[in-house]
């Protein structure tokens, strides 16, 4: 099986319009999944890659796994909130008992069907020339893909979906048009960073949690930037050293507009352009700069 795969130029293998990590996602079990067995209790963060998954998946660790609000995280969040498309451990997910909080970068199409009768999905987007500069970083710091250090080039690439994730503009657009055929909440990263509290508030609710003020209070306080830094079970780096130089960090900067620092203005204005053209029927507004 694996030699029908063809291997794109970044060490990428394109699966139904997402862009896997060969060695790390087999097409078997993604196969699978289109008809995995969802439950009516099962929650799924849905994101492109670089938009506020790590965060969100340790939210979501906070709510469900108790020890990790009271001693806190001693498992990889990978493996609280594993990745439904990866499966390196093999677990059977069916036998896993409820609550069960997954992850996923898989486009609309390639998502459990299931999920549009059960369960629950939160969507997380984020501005994409933030997106495009974290995901460059982030190719170029890990050692499953091939680095790309001229930024141009990336970025011709990004925009023509060549990358981890595929296209951006496929993946939101995709499950924007769809989203009121699931149970969905859908907030942007940068929403989170205007209002953690709020938009962890909002997930709460969202999910039928009633919390007080001082359970809010700890989870906007072990959730930040500089904790999740610090906690190695937050960090795929951390976890997993054979795939990432240590130089780099899965959790970088955590900021809104940071792609001001790697856009010349030629590339900002091309990449609007493109944007206005690709994006018009999306029916939301993004924070380029706060
Ligand atoms: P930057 O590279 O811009 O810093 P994902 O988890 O989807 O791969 O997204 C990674 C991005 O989210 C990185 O963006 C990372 O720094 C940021 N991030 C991770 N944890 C965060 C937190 N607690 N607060 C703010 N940003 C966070």
């Amino acid at each position: 099986e694996e030699q029908k795969i063809q291997i794109t130029a970044l060490g990428l293998f394109p699966y139904k319009g997402v862009n896997l990590v060969r060695g790390v996602h087999q097409v078997q079990h993604l196969d699978s999944l289109e008809t995995f067995e969802i439950r009516d209790d099962d929650i799924v963060v849905v994101t492109y890659p670089r938009s506020g998954t790590t965060w969100t998946q340790y939210i979501l660790s906070l709510l469900y796994h108790e020890d990790q609000m009271t001693e806190g995280s001693n498992k990889p969040i990978q493996e609280l909130v594993p990745f439904l498309e990866e499966n390196s451990r093999q677990i059977d997910y069916n036998n896993q008992p409820s609550t069960r909080t997954f992850t996923s970068h898989l486009h609309l199409s390639s998502i459990p069907q299931g999920l549009r009768e059960k369960g629950k999905v939160i969507y997380i987007a984020r501005n994409p020339k933030d997106v495009a500069v974290s995901l460059f970083h982030l190719q170029n710091f890990t050692k499953v893909l091939k680095s790309e250090p001229d930024f141009n080039t990336f970025l011709i690439q990004f925009l023509k979906g060549e990358v981890l994730g595929g296209s951006w503009f496929d993946h939101v657009d995709d499950w924007y048009a769809h989203k009121d055929e699931f149970d969905i909440l859908s907030m942007t990263y940068e929403d989170m960073i205007k209002d953690t509290r709020g938009a962890i508030v909002r997930i709460s609710n969202f999910l039928g949690k009633k919390l007080d003020d001082q359970t809010i209070d700890m989870i906007v306080d072990k959730s930040s930037f500089k904790n999740m830094k610090e906690d190695p079970q937050a960090r795929r780096d951390k976890q997993h050293p054979e795939f990432f130089e240590q130089s780099g960090s899965f959790i970088r900067k955590g900021k809104v507009g940071d792609w001001k620092t790697m856009f010349t203005v030629a590339q900002s204005e091309g990449f609007d352009q493109i944007y206005m053209e690709k994006m018009k029927d999306l029916a939301l507004e993004f924070d380029w700069k706060l």
